[in-house]
């Protein structure tokens, strides 16, 4: 999942000789979602050439204090407001020590005193320099000023001498940096969600699904979790990774989702979010063998699946619950009717049935209706609607508890 979706990151190469591992880094936090610039401090360019960060971050490279000198036309003031986080990799020595002093003597350096975003350095020196007692005592100042930091680690360095310097392998940066967007919209709050399909046998071999492919519900448990909320994530199945931060819960039929479910209410849910597309019907029986195929026509009896939602809200555990609704048709009409009959606090209708949107796109579009009020969340990579979505979710949440 892209944890780090539509995230502006501005990556700082400072000299020195691990600015090789940098291409890497931009690669890695591309593919992690993030829209990444590069700045290079004119030492970094001893080492890496503006071409290669060019060429894999896609965008032009910031180089100079001037703007005229860039295409993008973007100045040092619009480049530190642009970005959501600030990388540094590699930072040397002489960079830490120069925001550590407050200058601005080139573009690098000046983006760093001008930016209010949160700036994580990786440190890269040799491992006498790292040691001075002029760079720990820049290092303490720059973490009590709330500067984050990634390594360094140890090992042998390209000096050939071996300690603590090295910079932080390219593959730490993404679940370092998405660490930084952690907020506590949600702390100590535990939310639990229900994702994906169900199925429901047919015979050994075949069941009622549908085409839920989980991602909206695993979207709002990796953003749950990034709220610092307590996720548990109840999901039928699917082909997604567990969610980072999140107790994963598999089942396979709508009842056992029911279960699941219930039994997560004993231990007291602050919030439950009901994203599953779950079966309304399953067979009445389930055949022992795999049915042949001899009659021309064949007859399913079909019986009555629980409500989940509905047997949540009805809970004398109830959270803040939150129920979802697929509409083909009447979106706002049919939505409220399912908010009113389940008694819901809010509920977030999608459109379904369009290719482009909702079941197993990678997008959605949401209307939200709440207490006589109603938001839209605009058609968007599910992961950003998630983030609206529950954004929404916690201030009516807080606003129910006063
Ligand atoms: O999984 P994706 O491919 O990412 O697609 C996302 C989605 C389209 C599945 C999701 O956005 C969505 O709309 N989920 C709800 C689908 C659904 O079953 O809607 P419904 O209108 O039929 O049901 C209304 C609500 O009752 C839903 O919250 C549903 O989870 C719940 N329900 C329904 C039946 C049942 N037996 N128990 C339930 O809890």
């Amino acid at each position: 999942m892209d944890f780090l979706l539509s995230k502006k990151l501005l990556l700082i190469v400072t000299g020195g000789v691990a600015a090789y591992k940098s291409p890497e880094i931009v690669r890695k936090l591309r593919s992690a979602g993030a829209d990444v610039r590069v700045a290079m401090t004119s030492a970094a360019q001893e080492f890496v050439t503006e071409l290669t960060f060019q060429a894999v971050s896609g965008q032009d490279v910031f180089t100079s204090l001037f703007v005229g000198e860039t295409d993008s036309g973007m100045g040092h003031i619009e480049l530190a407001r642009w970005a959501d986080a600030i990388i540094v990799a590699p930072a040397s020595a002489d960079f830490i020590s120069q925001i550590a002093t407050g200058q601005a003597k080139d573009l690098a350096s000046t983006i760093c005193l001008a930016s209010t975003s949160p700036i994580l350095l990786a440190p890269a020196m040799n491992q006498q320099m790292w040691k001075n007692l002029a760079t720990q005592a820049n290092i303490k100042k720059l973490k009590q000023r709330g500067f984050l930091f990634n390594g360094p680690s140890s090992g042998e360095q390209a000096c050939g001498e071996v300690g603590l310097g090295r910079l932080a392998e390219p593959e730490t940066f993404v679940a370092v940096v998405s660490d930084m967007f952690k907020t506590n919209h949600l702390s100590g709050s535990k939310i639990l969600i229900t994702a994906g399909p169900t199925q429901e046998p047919i015979d050994p071999v075949r069941y009622i699904g549908n085409r839920s492919s989980g991602l909206m519900g695993y979207c709002l448990a990796s953003v749950a979790a990034e709220m610092s909320a307590i996720v548990t994530l109840v999901s039928g199945p699917t082909a997604l990774p567990a969610p980072k931060g999140a107790s994963l819960i598999a089942v396979n039929t709508a009842r056992q989702m029911f279960k699941a479910t219930l039994r997560e209410l004993d231990s007291k849910q602050d919030i439950f979010i009901g994203a599953a597309a779950v079966a309304d019907y399953t067979p009445v029986k389930t055949a022992m063998n795999k049915i042949k195929k001899i009659e021309e026509t064949i007859t399913l009896e079909m019986k009555k699946n629980p409500d989940i939602l509905a047997a949540v809200s009805q809970h004398p555990n109830r959270p803040f619950t939150v129920g979802f609704a697929a509409e083909t048709e009447n979106l706002e009409r049919n939505a409220m009717n399912k908010m009113k009959k389940k008694e819901l606090n809010m509920i977030a209708a999608n459109l379904v049935g369009l290719s482009d949107q909702g079941f197993g796109s990678s997008k959605n579009e949401l209307f939200v209706f709440y207490k006589r009020s109603k938001s839209h969340i605009p058609r968007a990579e599910k992961l950003q609607v998630a983030r609206s979505l529950l954004n929404l979710i916690a201030k009516n949440y807080k606003a129910s508890k006063k």
